[in-house]
């Protein structure tokens, strides 16, 4: 027979996101509305094994919808990886009469998730990453700010760009995802992305392709480069030294992590986490939620971490054509 819910916990984990507090709001709300109560854990698994445990009423996630961040605070909690300290969470929940949580973050924290399933606490995972890389989901809270972040950064990069005829490198987060460095490419009409899930190192290919850029009359060159790839600032050396074209790097960095929330996040934010308390409701366990051909759905944690997303090739083909 299914576990009875009656009190279930949030925590935020790994790299915060904008829409991550929206999310919160409407784990609380939704559980409130349904007749649960409601904790919130601070700083990840870390306050979990630290039992930083708070009650949430209606009011402590006022005013929060439109805030960057999480107001519960995230960490990364290499502990949690050992079965030890899984099983000191699981007990810590016990003991707080927690029957489920809801995991805000990305595949790592699905892991730790699984593993309190699987010593007796109802998990469900929600996607918080702006880094859009979770395979089960088309969508992940966060990815909408963020692009649009980096967008308007890059348009205003552009300009100085085109005023001086310069080649900028400009770096854009995204460590093993190329996602925001191929809408960006697409959104502010770049002239070349290195993704890390495409890039052949082949630099000697930029330079030519700055060069015939320059001689078809382009007065920029925009490269925009992921994270994972880096290296922006002695790439621009290199290039200017090779093409004779002034070359300079910006690195974007952790502004694209912050900021109020779009409608788009805030929105997707919100039904995840109302979702994401019924799927518990349900008695179910060891979830995550997803947005899938439009619609919300869950999946089986593992079955969720063997999926694979990759770079969509059609999608990187007209970015290309649209270089010329
Ligand atoms: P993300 O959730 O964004 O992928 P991380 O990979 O940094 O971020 O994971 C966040 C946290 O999830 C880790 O610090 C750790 O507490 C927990 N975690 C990650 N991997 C595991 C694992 N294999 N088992 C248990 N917990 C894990
Ligand atoms: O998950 C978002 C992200 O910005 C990744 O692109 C990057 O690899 C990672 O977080 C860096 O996180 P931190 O600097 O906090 O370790």
């Amino acid at each position: 027979m299914a576990k009875e819910i009656k009190t279930i916990a949030v925590l935020t984990s790994g790299g915060d996101a904008p829409g991550m507090n929206a999310a919160i709001r409407a784990v609380v709300r939704t559980a409130l509305f349904r007749g649960l109560k409601v904790k919130g854990i601070k700083r990840g698994y870390n306050g979990l094994l630290n039992e930083e445990i708070i009650d949430m009423e209606a009011r402590n996630v006022s005013d929060i919808l439109q805030r960057g961040g999480t107001v519960l605070g995230t960490a990364r909690c290499l502990e949690f990886k050992e079965q030890e300290y899984q099983k000191k969470g699981a007990e810590i929940c016990r003991k707080h009469g927690i029957d489920g949580i809801i995991v805000i973050g990305g595949d790592g924290s699905y892991r730790g998730a699984q593993a309190l399933s699987r010593q007796g606490i109802n998990t469900v995972g929600i996607p918080g990453t702006i880094d859009l890389d979770i395979a089960c989901t088309d969508y992940t809270i966060g990815f909408d700010t963020a692009v649009n972040t980096a967008m308007q950064a890059i348009d205003k990069v552009k300009d100085t760009s085109s005023s001086h005829e310069r080649c900028s490198i400009i770096e854009v987060m995204g460590r093993n995802a190329g996602y925001i460095a191929l809408w960006c490419g697409i959104a502010n009409g770049a002239e070349d992305v290195l993704l890390p899930e495409k890039y052949d190192y082949n630099e000697q290919e930029i330079i030519n392709h700055i060069i015939q850029s320059r001689k078809r009359g382009k007065t920029h060159h925009i490269i925009i480069n992921a994270e994972g790839i880096g290296h922006s600032t002695s790439m621009a050396r290199r290039i200017e030294a090779a093409t004779g074209v002034e070359t300079r790097a910006t690195i974007l960095g952790y502004m694209q992590r912050g900021g109020s929330p779009t409608a788009k996040d805030r929105f997707y934010a919100s039904i995840m986490g109302a979702y994401a308390v019924d799927v518990l409701l349900q008695g179910k366990t060891n979830r995550v939620v997803g947005y899938r051909k439009g619609e919300f759905v869950d999946f089986d944690i593992e079955e969720a971490l063997q999926m694979k997303k990759s770079i969509d090739e059609y999608q990187y083909e007209v970015f290309q054509v649209l270089t010329i």
